[in-house]
């Protein structure tokens, strides 16, 4: 069992990925830590930003979209969920020095310490685990 968890549903509408944020901190700092100044937290509002960033732009046709949190021993699993069946690409590049977009999932894999995408019912979950530091650095 997580120590902590929260799930709420967004409309996939660009407003949404700023809540998506503070539903982060509200849960990190629900357990005493406070994003910031701390590193580690600092990276999974950012990580959490841009899954969600990736369900507003990239799966607008389902309407709406989930986040999970799950804290668990200094790890928070964030897990969004939506309709799309389109998924990230499994090996992000920063691709074209000039290209303006497609950078979200290098940011990912370079600050999560695991992540990974699964079908889930008519679209998929796209997840992210990063380890929490307690203490600030
Ligand atoms: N939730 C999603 N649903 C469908 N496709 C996705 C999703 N997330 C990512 N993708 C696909 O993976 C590509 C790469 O995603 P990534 O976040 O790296 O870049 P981007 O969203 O295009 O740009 P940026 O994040 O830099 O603004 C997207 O262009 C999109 O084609
Ligand atoms: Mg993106």
């Amino acid at each position: 069992m997580p120590e902590q968890s929260t799930r709420r549903q967004y409309p996939t509408r660009p407003e949404s990925v700023a809540q998506v944020r503070t539903q982060v901190r509200e849960l990190l700092a629900s357990r005493g830590i406070e994003p910031h100044g701390n590193e580690s937290a600092e990276n999974a509002v950012l990580v959490a930003s841009e899954l969600a960033g990736n369900a507003v732009c990239h799966a607008s046709s389902s309407g709406s979209y989930s986040v999970t949190l799950e804290l668990h021993g200094g790890i928070l699993a964030i897990s969004v969920r939506d309709t799309e069946i389109e998924t990230p690409p499994q090996w992000p590049t920063l691709g074209d020095a000039g290209a303006t977009t497609g950078r979200g999932m290098f940011l990912v894999d370079a600050l999560a310490r695991d992540w990974g995408c699964a079908h889930k019912g008519e679209g998929k979950v796209v997840w992210a685990e990063l380890l929490i530091d307690r203490e600030r650095p």
